[in-house]
């Protein structure tokens, strides 16, 4: 079967067309279609029911600190801006003008009240009001057109993570993130001051591959022991363990596509502060001084526990120190914004942080290259006829329902992709499957 053999939803005897149809073939509890993957009208209804309509983390709070400060963001192929007004106001903004559609923000960052488009020189406040246009006579005088910077709808803030929407109604942010919000607040607490920083400027990878076979690796802990064992040896790493038969890591499916790989239960075992970061609380004297000050008895708790592995759904990954974001340009070409996690108050942790990131996922990182390859060469397979689905069947029979009413596997198991692939099919079915 291929898409095109797929019945598209055209008119039958039975009634009128059903969009939803072909993606009820495509996508079934333990396989998907391959064409998922590579094809342009797939990737044009992604865009439609997807990233242009559900929440999509564009970036964070304290990349715009100060009045009048901007960073350049994505939503898929949309480009917009993050924006803070003088009052202090955060604003999602187009990055199109309102004349004749040219871009009216090309630095990646800056600070400035207002951008003056530089085809014909309009101008536009940082809240995208319309603010003048030159030669105003051919326009009847000043003041004459209200045409402002197109706004994305809706902008939601969790933790200084900022998220827009172009859907005016849906879901909240509160709703959409469920219980992945516990994850982002995990990674916050890790902050003597409870907040992170995004300061340490970003790295782009591009890939040319689907964006799935990035968010679907991103909690995928069968990959790591291969993929990644040569930095495991050069850097004598742990990690890699964590990833096996025998480790008592969870990988949990969150819901609404989130999932993470649940590291907590092997950190507690080894029971040691820090031993998640590979380092010990004698590197880091002030950090974890400060931390037991603010926590008392609970800071230990933390300190063992560490960060969280958890890729939200569409776009956002917090691999433990790093963040992600993926960026989809077409069917077969991604970009994955990378940066170090950075800790408010934190200065010893920072450091490391960003040291150990550079390693992993820097521009000569080991990490990241080596997941991109498999990206690339996994594209590459997809399009082939046979056997046109790709498994997702690992662990689906040694699943269960923990506690809180979700469902874990192994710390090898796929459970987070068939999560991803339930809430893929409910978007892309408008929920009727
Ligand atoms: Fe921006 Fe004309 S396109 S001023
Ligand atoms: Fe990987």
């Amino acid at each position: 079967m291929t898409l095109t053999d797929i019945p598209s939803g055209a008119s039958t005897a039975d009634g009128p067309r059903d969009p939803a149809a072909p993606y009820d073939r495509l996508i079934q509890p333990e396989r998907v279609h391959g064409s998922l993957y590579t094809s342009p009208e797939v990737f044009a209804d992604e865009l439609a029911q997807i990233w242009y309509r559900t929440w999509v983390y564009v970036g964070h709070v304290s990349e715009i600190a100060q009045p009048n400060d901007y960073v350049r963001k994505n939503i898929g192929p949309q480009d917009v801006i993050l924006t803070r007004s003088a009052d202090g106001e955060v604003h999602l903004l187009v990055n199109r003008c309102a004349h004749r559609g040219n871009l009216v923000c090309t630095a990646p960052t800056g600070n400035s009240s207002t951008f003056r488009c530089p085809y014909h020189g309009w101008t536009f406040r940082n809240t995208g009001d319309l603010l003048g246009y030159p030669f105003h006579q051919g326009y009847g005088g000043r003041g004459q057109i209200e045409l402002g910077l197109g706004r994305v709808p809706r902008v939601a803030v969790h933790q200084g993570f900022v998220f827009g929407s172009f859907a005016m109604d849906g879901p909240s942010l509160d709703e959409h993130l469920g219980e992945a919000k516990g994850e982002i607040d995990r990674l916050v607490r890790l902050s003597p001051a409870g907040e992170i920083q995004l300061t340490a400027g970003f790295v782009r990878h591009r890939a040319r591959a689907n964006w799935k076979l990035l968010a679907e690796n991103e909690t995928d802990g069968y990959h790591p022991q291969f993929v990644h064992a040569s930095i495991f040896s050069v850097a004598n790493s742990g990690i890699g363990a964590l990833y096996g038969e025998k480790s008592t890591a969870v990988t949990r499916a969150l819901g609404n596509g989130h999932s993470e790989n649940d590291l907590r239960p092997e950190f507690r075992k080894l029971g040691v502060p820090l031993g998640w970061f590979g380092t010990t609380e004698a590197k880091v004297p002030d950090y974890v001084a400060k931390m037991r000050a603010l926590h008392g008895a609970a800071a230990q708790e933390i300190l063992v526990e560490g960060a969280p592995h958890v890729m939200i759904f569409p776009n956002l990954f917090i691999a433990e120190i790093q963040l992600f974001t993926i960026q989809p340009l077409a069917a077969d070409d991604t970009v994955q914004h990378v940066t170090a996690v950075q800790l408010k108050d934190a200065p010893e942790m920072n450091g490391r942080m960003l040291q150990q990131s550079i390693g992993s996922v820097g521009p000569a990182g080991l990490l990241l290259a080596d997941d991109t390859e498999m990206y690339e060469r996994n594209q590459a397979g997809v399009a082939g006829l046979r056997p046109e689905w790709v498994d997702l069947r690992r662990g689906v029979r040694r699943e269960e329902i923990d506690d809180r009413g979700l469902t874990i596997g192994g710390a090898t198991d796929e459970v987070g992709m068939r999560g991803f692939w339930a809430h893929y099919k409910h978007l892309m079915t408008d929920g009727r499957r």
